[in-house]
């Protein structure tokens, strides 16, 4: 069974397909007689994914540090078509071949989802085949599934994108509690904001990496927050107030030789906030996997300290490729087919709508 996927919740015009576990054999196979256990939970194997063509609108959003909502919309209308002619051609096939059509519904720019959105609705009411919306944050996770199918459950999350900054239980498949978020910046939100004060561009995040690379983490002095009340959730404004007071009692400024080693303090400090959290939950949650996903997931900081914890914690660890943790359409085709396996839709749900938060 072969699924095209969309994504545009943000400022990625996205869209891939993919073939099911069972393989590629044409339109409407695979399709599950209702009532049976879904194979792909049975024997978890990762669908192929043939083609995951990924559009960045960095450019358009660069002059002004961060994402322009209205610009975004109207690039994602401009480059739509493209991209998932494009998806089919590297994939090989034909709209006619496509069994299921899979798009993000939220959370994330109401238009930029909108335009996604109606583009699938419009092919799959066309061809007649069913329509899988699915969530971001979820999509998210199921990257990390991707490449590593049979994952072992109970599975600990963190989702760490530019928007979002959250903690998962996930004690079966498509089974996702919420252990604890934000309550105000996402991580990468405070990594945009800092390299945006610094005039250093956006997303802030790959350019603090690439010019933290070899500073000493250990120069300015940074305090892991901690919430009042011991909870699982994060706070990374009190980290921005610090960075930014560190920038002006330093003077530090764009070229200032000191940059490195503040840059890679700040990244050390969010990386090490974010890992601290994850040895609390699964102090808590006892899992017996433990999974990293998101745009915050490429950084490599994060990761090493990630996979250190996990090691320490005798725990399976798992992070996407890091095309897969920026926002891609693979992973909503993936999370797509999981949920048609398990549930088969009806048909094309036109009332589908889309939520920005
Ligand atoms: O998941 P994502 O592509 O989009 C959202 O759903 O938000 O994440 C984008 C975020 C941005 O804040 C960006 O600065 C951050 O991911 N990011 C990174 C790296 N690459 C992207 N943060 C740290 N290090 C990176 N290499
Ligand atoms: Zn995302």
């Amino acid at each position: 069974m072969l699924v095209l996927a969309v994504e545009t919740s943000c400022d990625e015009t996205s869209a891939a397909v993919l073939g099911s576990p069972g393989g590629r054999t044409g339109a409407n196979s695979g399709i599950r007689p209702s009532g049976a256990r879904p194979p792909s939970l049975i024997a978890p194997s990762a669908p192929e994914v043939l083609s995951n063509i990924v559009l960045s609108q960095d450019e358009v959003h660069a002059p002004y540090g961060g994402v322009v909502p209205e610009l975004a919309s109207r690039q994602h209308i401009k480059t739509i078509t493209a991209i998932v002619g494009e998806a089919l051609s590297q994939a090989g096939v034909g709209l006619e071949s496509i069994d299921l059509y899979a798009v993000t519904q939220g959370p994330g720019l109401i238009g930029s989802l909108l335009v996604g959105l109606s583009f699938v609705k419009g092919l799959a009411y066309y061809h007649r085949r069913p329509l899988v919306g699915v969530d971001h944050l979820e999509a998210h996770l199921e990257a990390c599934f991707l490449e590593n199918p049979a994952i072992a459950y109970p599975v600990l999350g963190l989702l760490v994108s530019g928007g979002h900054t959250s903690l998962y239980l996930m004690a079966e498949p498509l089974s996702y509690k919420l252990l604890g978020k934000t309550r105000d910046d996402a991580a990468g939100e405070a990594l945009d904001k800092i390299a945006k004060f610094l005039g250093l561009g956006y997303p802030g995040g790959p350019v603090i990496e690439k010019l933290g690379r070899g500073g000493n983490p250990r120069t300015f002095p940074f305090a892991v927050p901690r919430t009042k009340d011991r909870s699982l959730d994060f706070s990374f404004s009190g980290l921005k107030t610090a960075a930014l007071k560190h920038i002006r009692d330093h003077g530090l400024a764009k070229d200032d030789a000191r940059l490195p080693d503040f840059l890679a303090s700040f990244e050390g400090i969010v990386a090490r906030t974010l890992v601290d959290n994850v040895r609390s939950a699964a102090d808590a949650v006892q899992p017996r996997s433990l999974i990293l996903c998101g745009g915050v997931a490429r950084n490599a900081r994060l990761r090493a300290q990630f996979q250190d914890f996990a090691r320490e914690a005798g725990l399976d660890a798992h992070v996407p490729s890091p095309k897969l943790c920026t926002d891609n359409a693979a992973m909503v085709g993936a999370l797509a087919l999981k949920k048609f396996a398990w549930r088969p839709g009806p048909g094309t749900d036109l009332d589908l709508d889309a939520y920005a938060r």
